[in-house]
């Protein structure tokens, strides 16, 4: 068996909360960090802050402002400047990753930077911040942790350790979403934080799948917010790839809680409609009620997708037609 893994992250957690106080686009982060010769940097906010300093370190270190010359498929050469991730939300885990997403204005598509040394060097993890979250932004970044942990867990590229995690994540989530969307406490926030990380070490170390190559695109085209667009395709998309990993898709099940009246198949159906009430439950709007979608657009969407990043990472096979009718399905439900 053959696996790599290391956390050079340090993950410093329960502080007291830190206010965010602004945001700036990735080359005008570089370019400001540059000018005014910074020694470290802080990206305090949700997946896109986090991602974008990301960006802006791995550019400092490479002394460019200029995303192409670290964005993936290129490797870095360099080290990324210091950077302290501090997570306002729970359902990114880029406090803890080794890739930054950011999207692209030009071509309306999501680019990555990926590499070991794109990580933050510290996380600082406060559940006490997650207690101001708006409802919608805490079902949303909730269920994006939920996508990362079982893709992470079912990824063809995983490994024991990422599956440890992964796993570990999906029953700390699935415990608490509820709760921590609708009766939020300080022990749920804990729970739900803790399981965002988890699961971002979980994917980060191994990847996302097919609901992450859909959700990707989608926010490249329409802007939907990330853990909306994952939520909307997590069902459709998990009923898809369970005949390519049954056992895991059933330990998934009974790390949800779910009760094994029969067989794995029959578990894994279970699984299935669990993942739609849960998206239900937490009143994710549907893929037909997003701002911009339209079906002519799909064939597009679905040759985007199928070229993804992730889509080869999913436990079974997904094609363009796969793709393309998964698009159709999620559309005509309401
Ligand atoms: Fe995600």
């Amino acid at each position: 068996m053959e696996f790599s893994f290391f956390l050079p992250t340090r993950i410093v957690f329960g502080c007291k909360a830190i206010q965010r106080v602004g945001t700036l686009a990735k080359e005008e982060g570089a370019t400001f960090a540059q000018k005014n010769d910074v020694d470290f940097l802080v990206a305090v906010g949700g997946g896109s802050s986090m991602d974008t300093g990301k960006a802006i370190a791995g550019m400092l270190g490479h002394h460019t402002t200029d995303f192409s010359v670290i964005q993936y498929p290129n490797e870095y050469t360099q080290e990324s400047y210091p950077l302290i991730c501090i997570p306002t939300t729970a359902g990114t885990g880029s406090e803890v990753s080794t890739c930054g997403v950011v999207t692209d204005e030009k071509t309306k598509t999501k680019v990555f930077c990926f590499d070991p040394r794109c990580h933050a060097r510290i996380a600082v993890c406060d559940p006490e911040v997650l207690m101001g979250v708006p409802e919608k932004i805490a079902a949303a970044t909730a269920l994006d942790a939920l996508t990362h942990a079982i893709e992470g867990f079912v990824a063809k590229c995983t490994n024991p350790v990422t599956e440890c995690y992964g796993i570990r994540a999906v029953k700390l989530i699935s415990e608490n979403i509820r709760d921590y969307v609708y009766n939020r406490n300080a022990k749920n926030c804990e729970a739900v934080m803790l399981g965002s990380l988890f699961a971002g070490i979980s994917f980060g170390y191994s990847d996302t799948c097919a609901v992450h190559s859909l959700s990707e695109t989608i926010g490249g085209e329409y802007d939907t917010p990330h853990g909306v667009a994952n939520a909307i395709f997590l069902a459709n998309v998990t009923e898809f790839s369970i005949p390519g990993n049954v056992r895991k898709y059933a330990e998934i099940a009974r790390a949800m809680g779910i009760e094994n009246k029969g067989t794995e198949r029959e578990l894994c159906e279970e699984l299935i409609k669990a993942l739609r009430q849960l998206v239900n439950d937490l009143a994710i709007p549907s893929f037909r009620e997003l701002s911009g979608v339209k079906q002519e657009d799909f064939e597009r969407l679905a040759e985007k997708c199928a070229v993804h990043l992730s889509a080869a990472d999913n436990p079974r096979s997904v094609t363009y037609d796969d793709f393309l009718k998964i698009l159709n399905k999620t559309y005509e439900e309401q």
